[in-house]
């Protein structure tokens, strides 16, 4: 891929992280923060009791119609590319969690939904440092319906599925917009850039992090999940606990290997033992999708496997290190995450590797750095242009623990 059209398929994905289709919800923007009854008049509906209906779509009990508000917003704590997140207040146990609202209609945002559907859901198991998601519900025409997991009986969800496949609109008119809302355990300590950016620096903290990070994907790549979008925008924080617990999150463009073991991406000779027939590290994913500067050089090219993710989590480790940070152009906001320099600018180090494979990197880049020799050669490995000298996330969460240890 040459450089104008790497620059083609920035702008490509720009579009389709950016919301060109963006929420316009007058519903909020109407609530004052903490206004929490005015949620009754001006999102009625929203979220709505899980009962039984019992008419039409809802035969299926999986298609529960609902009727009474289950949740109150409270405010809205983040804006993506194609959803608002609410803090909000489940009404009867008081319970404090996160919602996130995907508006249906468009086919991408869609696409986007359903990942983030089909890989939460397919946990069958909570991770400490995975966001958990609690419910998933489906709200259209003043309805709303619970979701669950390739419910192939479920109306609404073959709708959403068509509307993904097809690429065009089959589930609701404008006028009558659908919607995704995933209740979602609430993170009140804000993403790991605010975290780490507004406090000093603190070697224990990074070390309790790298582990945190590490065991999560492990965790997911156990479980056939390639997030392919981790950043520290998407690493949440949870404090209630008294130590900061990193939850990731944002699995709008994951990607889940198990269930096409027979399909043309299944590798030949899975090795993992407790899913068989899956081995994430040979699954081959072809859709260039990422934030670029956390992208690997062969995510650039459109061919990687579940590698990608540990390049991204080198970029964010040595970043979070050594506290490497860029202006994001869109968001206009600080991000950790290290790069080259080439000239004026700066250019993500996947980008940079790709166009140039025996580039050494310099690890650490601050003169006066405290990083042990363990860890450079790690970092040094995780961000390696072959993915296969890259170690998988088993591997490479001994290799934390270990460097920790000696450290
Ligand atoms: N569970 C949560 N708890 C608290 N804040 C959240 C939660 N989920 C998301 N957010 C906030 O909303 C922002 C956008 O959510 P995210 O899932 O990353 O969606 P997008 O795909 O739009 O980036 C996050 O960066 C974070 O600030
Ligand atoms: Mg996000």
């Amino acid at each position: 891929m040459d450089a104008a059209e790497r620059q083609r398929k920035r702008m490509t994905r720009a579009c389709k992280r950016s919301g060109e289709h963006g929420e316009h919800v007058p519903v909020l923007r109407s609530l004052s923060t903490g206004n929490v009854r005015a949620h009754n008049d001006t999102a009625a509906g929203a979220m709505e009791e899980g009962e039984r209906g019992g008419e039409g779509e809802g035969d299926n009990p999986l298609e529960q119609k609902v009727s009474a508000p289950r949740y109150s917003l409270v405010r809205e704590v983040g804006r993506g590319s194609y959803g608002v997140v609410y803090e909000a207040v489940a009404r009867s146990s008081g319970t404090v969690v996160a919602v996130k609202k995907l508006r249906c209609d468009a086919p991408e945002n869609v696409e986007l939904a359903l990942a983030e559907f089909w890989a939460l859901t397919s946990l069958e198991k909570r991770h400490e440092n995975v966001v958990q998601l609690e419910e998933c519900v489906l709200q259209r025409n003043g309805m709303a319906q619970k979701m669950s997991h390739g419910n192939k009986r479920s109306r609404q969800y073959l709708r959403l599925v068509e509307t993904s496949l097809k690429g065009e609109r089959v589930l609701s008119s404008p006028e009558e917009p659908c919607y995704l809302w995933f209740v979602m355990e609430f993170c009140e300590g804000g993403d790991l850039n605010r975290f780490v950016l507004s406090r000093q620096p603190d070697p224990h903290t990074n070390a309790s992090f790298m582990q945190q990070l590490s065991s999560a994907v492990a965790f997911l790549h156990q479980n056939n999940i390639v997030h392919r979008d981790l950043k520290p925008d998407n690493i949440l924080i949870s404090e209630r606990s008294g130590a900061p617990v990193l939850k990731v999150a944002d699995f709008g463009l994951s990607k889940v290997c198990a269930g096409l073991a027979s399909g043309p991406g299944r590798c030949a000779d899975a090795e993992d033992k407790n899913k068989p027939g899956v081995n994430v590290n040979k699954f081959w994913l072809s859709s260039a999708c990422g934030s670029d500067f956390y992208m690997a050089p062969e995510v650039w090219e459109g061919h990687y496997t579940a590698k990608a993710d540990i390049f991204a989590l080198g970029i964010i480790i040595w970043a979070m290190i050594e506290r490497i940070t860029f202006i994001d152009g869109e968001s206009k906001r600080e991000q950790l995450g290290t790069y080259v320099r080439q000239g004026t600018d700066i250019v993500p180090v996947g980008e940079a590797l790709l166009e140039n494979p025996k580039m050494v990197l310099s690890i650490p880049q601050r003169r006066r750095s405290h990083m042990s020799s363990d860890l450079r050669r790690l970092l040094r490995d995780m961000l390696a242009v072959n993915p296969q000298d890259r170690p998988d996330a088993q591997e490479l969460h001994g290799r934390i623990n270990r460097v920790i240890c000696a450290g």
